[in-house]
């Protein structure tokens, strides 16, 4: 459970304003939008045409006025204008309807490509940059944000449009109708519009905050769950409970503050445009009563003003929410602007061209990018002729899976070059190199499938027999039969229902099953019994003809017949030659690991 600090988020929430640019590169999240362009705009006809519907339906309480005291000037009758209205509102419930089907098809479908393309980038970027990450951060980019993003392109875009529409023809039809109380009114209107502005702004900034700090409650819970095991054998429920409880009192006192912010707003909103309201219908009802205007106008005038007034609030809160989808936007790009290290459109695994497998290490030197300042590897050097079998030993962290995930390019050499068949590894298509490649990890994660879905990750696809043939070799057969559901037993999230062992034979079935050039075990056997590692260790034996393999063991028994050991010691190689060679030397590091294991171990 680390406890990194999320950094990013006081940078964040100092981008709380809009600029043309900000919007400019929002517009390429919203280009996902485009293919479905043609529902989107008639989702926005209808929506244009439903607020013009309502803003004359809404004339309906004034004329009914006019006509009753005879000054109507379209000459109809009450019943008739009841008619009127009753078709308009079918128009405009047939319209809505159409309104609410297009939306969801364009945000649902073009949302469902943003995530798409985000997952895409996710599982293509460089191990570097996503160990950067904490896997909640990434996970809420292609949730939260992208949901934030639709509701922007399903509901808050359209409401915007539709409330901009009917402050337009609101004002307009005032401005028509009633000249002199339109000036009164778009004399006071501003006050209040800059007010809001004002309040708007701060609100945003603390609501952006909380929304980070409940980000940061969320790690919690996911990191504890990941670990429950370890969260429980060490009694720290507690610990998590409190770790939780004060970043929740975090986000309850930001909210807090928000609240009493928002509550502010909402007494100025009251207060102020209530108040400009007042004085403006104070002043038509004194128009009235001069003569200079119908009664049914005034009511008109009313219930515009307050459809106005209406818009204009609503228009604040939507402001709000687009702001923060554009910064939605930003983090999403964020990941979609990183280069990956693999193009899809590429992995054809057919025409794979299979590698000698001739591996050679020149002077390699390396850190890992989180801890540059660190070497960990020292100048390695080493050759492995195509079809050898090379072994790492040496005390843990003196780099002997760096040296292997190197070779997989998970990260960039520091120093040095690493050539498979006579070439540099960066000069191949990575993913042709890495279809080269089998690996049995140090620490096997299954997914949460079933046993066979595991084994078929090595090539999916593979016959039955074939996937029977490398459970076999793996010596996994046994207990995957004496399983109830055989192949398809589930192995639970990251395998959490099977063995350690039983994990790893899985893992090396895969690798027998992907039948690369070259084979890279970590520590395959470390957690088997004797018995089953000796089968195991025959499995691999037969796996390993014909192939370059370089093995991590810690029980050196395990390794007497590979060609070559190399003793690792603080990333560097300090020893090397065959289980025979090395033992003859008296003072040897690889002598005295041999007796001090063979003392312990039969
Ligand atoms: N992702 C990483 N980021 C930063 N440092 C790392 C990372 N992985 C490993 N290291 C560091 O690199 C050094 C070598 O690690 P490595 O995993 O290669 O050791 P190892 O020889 O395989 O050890 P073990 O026998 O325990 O598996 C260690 O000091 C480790 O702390
Ligand atoms: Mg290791």
């Amino acid at each position: 459970m680390a406890m990194r600090k999320n950094n990013n988020s006081e940078a964040e929430t100092e981008k709380s304003k809009l600029s043309g640019d900000r919007l400019r590169r929002s517009m390429k999240v919203f280009s996902y939008v485009l293919p479905y362009k043609w529902p989107f705009i008639w989702g926005m006809l209808s929506l244009a045409l439903g607020s013009m519907l309502f803003l004359l339906i809404m004339k309906l309480p004034g004329e009914v006025f006019n006509i009753i005291s005879g000054e109507s000037a379209y000459g109809i009758s009450v019943t008739q204008a009841f008619l009127i209205v009753l078709a308009m509102l079918g128009l405009q419930g047939a319209l809505s309807y159409f309104r609410v089907q297009l939306f969801a098809i364009v945000s649902e479908k073009s949302m469902a490509n943003l995530r798409r393309d985000l997952y895409q980038k996710l599982v293509t970027l460089s191990i570097p940059y996503l160990e950067e990450k904490r896997v909640g951060e990434l996970t809420s980019r292609i949730t939260s944000d992208v949901t934030q993003v639709q509701g922007v392109v399903s509901i808050t875009l359209a409401e915007f449009i539709r409330q901009i529409i009917i402050l337009i023809g609101g004002i307009g039809m005032i401005v028509f109708t009633m000249p002199k109380l339109a000036l009164i009114m778009l004399g006071t209107f501003p006050i209040v519009v800059i007010g809001a502005m004002f309040f708007g702004r701060y609100i945003r900034k603390l609501m952006r905050s909380r929304q980070d700090q409940l980000a940061a409650t969320n790690v919690v819970v996911e990191e504890t769950m990941q670990s429950i095991q370890t969260v429980k054998a060490y009694t720290n429920e507690a610990f998590e409970v409190g770790r939780y409880n004060a970043t929740l009192k975090d986000v309850v006192k930001l909210s807090l503050k928000a609240a009493s912010m928002r509550g502010l707003f909402a007494a100025f909103i009251i207060f102020v445009m209530f108040g400009a309201l007042f004085f403006i219908i104070w002043q038509a009802a004194l128009m009235v009563q001069k003569g200079e205007m119908l009664r049914g106008d005034l009511l008109d005038f009313v219930v515009f003003t307050g459809i106005i007034g209406a818009a204009i609030a609503s228009l604040g809160s939507f402001y709000t929410e687009i702001v923060s989808a554009v910064g939605a936007t930003e983090r999403i790009l964020d990941i979609l602007d990183e280069p990956s290290e693999i193009e899809l459109d590429h992995q054809t695994k057919s025409s794979v061209q299979r590698f000698q497998g001739d591996i050679v290490y020149q002077g390699v030197h390396f850190s890992y990018p989180s801890r540059k300042d660190v070497p960990v590897l020292k100048g390695i050097s080493f050759t492995i002729p195509a079809g050898k079998k090379i072994a790492l030993v040496g005390s843990s962290g003196a780099g002997k899976s760096t040296i292997m995930q190197l070779l997989l390019q998970f990260y960039r050499l520091d120093e040095g070059q690493i050539l498979v068949d006579g070439k540099s590894i960066y000069d191949y298509d990575l993913n042709h190199f890495r279809q080269n490649i089998g690996l049995v990890p140090q620490e096997v994660m299954l997914f949460g499938g079933t046993i066979r879905e595991n084994i078929l990750y090595g090539r999916p696809g593979a016959a039955e027999d074939d996937i029977i043939d490398a459970a076999r070799k793996a010596n996994a057969w046994d207990f995957i039969q004496s399983f109830p559901d055989g192949l398809e037993t589930i192995v639970g999230e990251r395998g959490v229902k099977l063995s350690g062992g039983q994990r790893q034979r899985i893992a090396i079935a895969r690798a027998i099953l992907k039948d690369p050039a070259i084979l890279l075990l970590d520590e395959a056997t470390s957690s088997l019994d004797a018995e089953s590692e000796k089968q195991v260790q025959e499995a691999l034996n037969k796996l390993m003809e014909g192939r370059t393999s370089i093995i991590i063991a810690h029980r050196l028994a395990t390794i007497r017949d590979v060609d070559q050991i190399y003793v690792l010691d603080n990333g560097q190689i300090i020893e090397q030659g065959t289980h025979e060679n090395l033992s003859s030397i008296e003072d040897g590091i690889y002598n005295s690991l041999a007796k001090l294991q063979f003392e312990v171990a039969p």
